[in-house]
């Protein structure tokens, strides 16, 4: 559905980009932009670019990019009406839509509250009669009141309908428990259709998202039934892989790291402990979602996890996971308790504290797997795990760090420290040679670097898409200068997409609307994206001079019907070589 232009404006002009970006990244300024870390992939360095008095977000590594509606798209994963409808909510402007519109965003407020209302009625059980059994459990695992109120911990009756007669009072219909899978339907077929509860006689765990919408639930029974932990199934508004347990409450750490482990019990026992940057994985092993959520809010993950071979090789599949997300890694061994939840009750917050103090980086840890490989009573062992660990050391950006490492290694399999060192530097030189290879090949596509990044656009006159990108770049820059398009026509760019978005702009400019990247509607989030990367390149001021050789440029090609000859593409190549020049 199509919103009226005008209302897109003061949507546009009442959510700041600055303000709504700042809701999920940690901005600085820097000049007339703000920088952060990129939200949309993992990186240490700031690249992820604001620019307030363009309405515009860039990112200068993954170039992902658009204005504030694309931002709450992509970062809440909604599409181009429900991200209108959450922006028009946040700065309390009503929507102008027909009424029966049931759009995937009303749905999800339902469920939203409809999850909310259950919890609360799950917590309210651990004080009724109903719930004596849960209480009396929860104590026993040494829950603290508070913490029973913090995390907001229930119980769910030993009943088939407590909670959908409870739900049905405040509204809910039974469509809706399925949908947030606090239901299920009965497959005995005289009962069919017939819906009961699904967490029955269970400690309940609200899973709640950073935003603090209730949107699943882990019940655990009291016993040693199966299945010990029963989780919401994925709904429309939960999605395990892309959430993690109690990162609602660690993102307010002030610790300055998060700590990452299996178990709700475990996360739990860190909160009360006064390790409150603990979160958990939600049951599946860490994806790349999950390692990408925690890179938001910290720099620094420590991972524990249980001490058994299980929890080991998670480790070693969770370790590249967050360093592929930018993120630094400690890892810290289980010693003498299964779990960091049964540590702290058997030997308090001081002793964990220590453990947390020489718990191992990156390094040290795959130095000790790797160790673990070999047998250094043979010599030919001894030689495989001399060049495994060199191999590794010679990642190591840092020489100082490289000598460390390279001692202990060159210690514990007693050759001498300058050995060791010339083995590194030979690792390390393989490796810089591979990397100058990689480069190499990709500097020696000149044609594919201006080529956009994403697949779906393509430009098929690259001497006239130039000129377009710059006409595009000008006129958002400059909207007075649309005046002077004069016989410019969208049909005679050679890219679609940048034809269509001259169309709008030169419209918007006509109809006496505002002229911004921020505006335009009807692109996907890759051609946003592009748009804006146009204008983060395309910074040298305007000139009503270079304006006009734009348009010759692209009627000339126009004319000549999009042909491209080898003459252009040596042109290209000039063009690009001077470009780098200007950069460099
Ligand atoms: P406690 O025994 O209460 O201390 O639990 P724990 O937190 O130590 O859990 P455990 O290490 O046994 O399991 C870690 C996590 O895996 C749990 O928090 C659950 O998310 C998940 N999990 C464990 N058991 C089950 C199960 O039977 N079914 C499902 N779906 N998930 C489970
Ligand atoms: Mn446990």
């Amino acid at each position: 559905m199509a919103f009226p232009p005008s209302f897109i404006d003061e949507l546009v002009a009442r959510n700041p980009i600055e303000d709504v970006v700042g809701q999920y990244v940690n901005l600085r300024r820097s000049g007339a932009n703000l920088f952060g870390l990129c939200p949309f992939h993992g990186e240490k360095t700031a690249s992820f670019s604001v620019a307030p008095d363009k309405g515009i977000y860039y990112c200068f590594g993954c170039h992902k990019g658009g204005g504030v509606i694309n931002f709450q798209m992509e970062i809440e994963g909604l599409s181009y009406p429900d991200a209108v409808r959450a922006l028009a909510k946040r700065a309390g402007m009503t929507v102008p839509e027909d009424e029966q519109y049931e759009s995937r965003y009303h749905q999800q407020e339902r469920l939203w509250a409809l999850c909310k209302e259950a919890a609360r009625f799950f917590h309210r059980q651990l004080s009724a009669p109903a719930g004596a059994e849960g209480l009396a459990y929860a104590r026993k695992r040494g829950m603290t009141k508070a913490i029973l109120t913090q995390f907001g911990i229930g119980f769910a009756p030993n009943s088939y309908d407590a909670l959908l007669k409870a739900m049905k009072q405040k509204g809910y219909t039974e469509e809706e428990l399925l949908a947030a899978d606090l239901v299920s339907k009965s497959r005995n077929p005289e009962k069919s259709g017939h819906v009961y509860d699904r967490f029955r006689n269970r400690l309940m765990f609200p899973i709640i998202d950073v935003r603090g919408n209730v949107i699943g639930f882990g019940g655990r029974v009291m016993d040693d039934s199966t299945p010990k932990y029963l989780n919401s199934s994925e709904t429309l508004i939960f999605n395990k892989r892309k959430n993690l347990f109690a990162l609602n409450l660690a993102k307010k750490s002030k610790l300055g790291y998060l700590i990452l482990v299996e178990g709700y019990m475990d996360a739990i026992a860190l909160h009360q402990y006064g390790f409150d940057c603990a979160v958990a994985s939600l049951g599946t092993a860490l994806t790349e979602d999950g390692a990408s959520l925690l890179s938001r809010y910290t720099e620094q993950v420590v991972l524990i996890y249980d001490g058994d071979q299980a929890g080991q090789n998670a480790t070693k599949r969770a370790i590249p996971i967050l360093e592929k997300a930018g993120l630094q890694v400690k890892v810290l061994q289980m010693r003498d308790a299964k779990d960091p939840d049964e540590f702290l009750k058997k030997f308090g917050a001081d002793r964990f504290r220590l453990l947390l103090e020489e718990s191992s980086n990156r390094i040290e840890y795959q130095l000790n797997a790797i160790r673990k490989k070999y047998d250094l009573g043979e010599d030919d062992q001894r030689v495989k795990f001399l060049q495994e660990s060199a191999e590794l050391i010679g990642t190591l950006g840092s020489a100082v760090q490289r000598e460390v490492y390279g001692g202990r290694v060159a210690e514990a399999a007693k050759i001498s420290p300058d050995a060791m060192k010339l083995e590194v530097d030979r690792a390390r030189k393989r490796l810089q040679y591979q990397q100058k290879k990689k480069q190499e090949t990709i500097d020696l596509a000149p044609a594919r670097a201006l080529q956009p990044k994403s697949r779906t656009i393509r430009y098929d006159n690259m001497k006239s898409a130039m000129a377009e990108e710059s006409v595009i770049a000008q006129v958002l820059r400059e909207p007075a200068l649309l005046d002077q398009a004069g016989e410019l026509k969208e049909d005679m760019f050679s890219s679609g997409l940048l034809g269509r978005v001259y169309a709008q702009l030169r419209q918007r400019h006509e109809m006496g609307l505002e002229v911004s990247a921020a505006v335009l509607t009807d692109l996907s989030g890759d051609e946003m994206s592009h748009i804006t990367g146009i204008l983060q390149r395309n910074q040298e001021p305007v000139s009503e001079q270079a304006f006009q050789d734009c348009i010759r440029t692209i009627r000339a090609e126009h004319q000549a019907a999009g042909v491209s000859t080898e003459e252009d593409l040596l042109a290209f190549r000039n063009q690009l070589k001077e470009r780098k020049g200007l950069r460099s």
